[in-house]
């Protein structure tokens, strides 16, 4: 291997924390997780200095849906290496308007334009800007525990948590509770330039919201003549066995924003997918987004691959298949321990809710040691994040739930009154 295991771990460590991030370390050895992501295929991540490895189930919040190194994905963009590069971002490019043809088709309803940009959060930024820009209006609304990302407008309409340090955010930022469309109604009105969701938020604990919902958030921008952004970067593109999370009502929002699993892990690629009558600012004003990176035309051609792999006969099927055996498992799980209180899922996305705060980090270093990376969710302790590659098979759904059995015996013996608390958020 070129990359891979080439100096001893505990060097690795070591330049990590004097050239890195050594509060992150601290906070991994506080841990008992040591762990230094090295050989990686498939479902499978590999400790670089022990050889341990684990099932991942976290997936960077889906940048791995496709499994690390898809070979489709891998292949194509080895491919490209002898014809393309990141491209000119001021200039047209092919490989952007292929990928922008993709997507129309593939996005809900009339949803027709794509902005490319690097990560997740900028292309949340993005959607903000276009709100703001076209309807010439202050207002963004966004649910408590929501999260956006890190950079300016998506940091705004996050949570207080990652805000505090960073003195005043832009003015015009406020929140509700999500799945309250009573307190959406009473919060929007003629000066909202947008409202933006999480469809199933997940870094809250994986919510789904009530049947009615989103319809009538629908109803509610539509009558006030606000954008609604939809923030589907870990629901979309199959996680939760459909192509889009927002499916299952059967609502088209204005603005859908993807990220994570788009370009299959192997380059960074966000996209903000709009509809026509939002296009009028940017035919307005063309040069007024611009990112060096967005579109990069290496990441085009991956998430081309990403895409043809997942709109394949029998891939979204393949998902809801695995979220059903998972259900049974989980189902079995909670009859047999009283510290699980209960599970939130929709395909591969799941929350498995425990008694108490303390054990989902607890969960997270049992599963570690039992051959499983999960995360529980930020702003849930309580809640395991479950988010296994959509391409996992059976036998490795069976790994996992029995990891979590395994884990259920260990947490059920603890006494809960003794255990320290972690420094919370560490996660997204
Ligand atoms: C729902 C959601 N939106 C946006 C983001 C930001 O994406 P990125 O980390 O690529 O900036 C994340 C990242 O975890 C996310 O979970």
């Amino acid at each position: 291997m070129l990359y891979i295991g080439q100096q001893p771990k505990e060097r690795t460590i070591e330049d990590y924390a004097r050239y890195v991030n050594p509060g992150r370390v601290a906070v991994y050895r506080a841990m008992g997780i040591n762990f230094v992501p090295g050989r990686r295929e498939g479902v499978w991540l590999w400790d670089v200095g022990s050889g341990h490895r684990v099932l991942n189930c976290r997936t960077s919040g889906g940048v791995f849906n496709l499994g690390h190194r898809p070979p489709r994905v891998v292949e194509a963009v080895k491919q490209a290496l002898d014809e393309l590069d990141v491209g000119d971002h001021m200039l047209m490019s092919e490989m952007r308007a292929v990928l922008g043809l993709r997507l129309a088709e593939l996005t809900p309803g009339d949803i027709q334009y794509t902005t490319l940009s690097p990560g997740g959060a900028e292309a949340i930024d993005v959607a903000i800007k276009l709100a703001r820009g076209y309807t010439r209006r202050p207002k963004v609304i966004s649910v408590r525990k929501g999260y956006h990302g890190h950079t300016g407008f998506a940091l705004a309409a996050g949570e207080d948590v990652f805000r505090a340090h960073f003195g005043p955010m832009p003015p015009g930022f406020l929140k509700v509770p999500f799945g309250d469309a009573d307190a959406l109604e009473e919060a929007v009105d003629e000066e909202t330039a947008a409202v933006i969701i999480e469809t199933i938020p997940a870094t809250a604990g994986i919510l789904i919201p009530p049947d009615d919902y989103y319809p009538r958030v629908r109803e509610i921008c539509d009558r006030a003549g606000a954008v609604l952004i939809l923030d589907e970067v870990q629901a979309g593109l199959g996680r939760t066995g459909r192509m889009w999370a927002i499916e299952e009502w059967d609502v088209v929002p204005d603005v859908l924003v993807i990220g994570k699993g788009l370009s299959g892990g192997v380059y960074p690629m966000s996209a903000t997918c709009h509809r026509p009558h939002l296009d009028r600012f940017f035919q307005e004003n063309p040069f007024v987004h611009l990112s060096s990176f967005g579109g990069a035309a290496l990441g085009c051609v991956a998430a081309l691959a990403m895409l043809d792999q997942i709109t394949e006969p029998g891939f979204l099927e393949h998902v809801r298949a695995m979220g059903e055996r998972f259900a049974q498992g989980f189902a079995d799980l909670k009859t047999r321990y009283p510290i699980v209180a209960g599970v939130r899922q929709r395909g591969l996305m799941i929350g498995f809710d425990l008694v108490d705060d303390r054990l989902g980090p607890l969960m997270s270093i049992a599963l570690f040691q039992n051959g499983v990376l999960a995360v529980f969710a930020d702003y849930r302790p309580s809640t395991l994040q479950i988010l296994p590659p959509l391409i996992i098979q059976p036998d490795e759904v069976d790994f996992v739930l029995s990891a979590l059995d395994r884990s259920l015996t260990l947490l059920s013996r603890m006494d809960l009154e003794s255990l320290p608390e972690l420094p919370l958020p560490i996660s997204s």
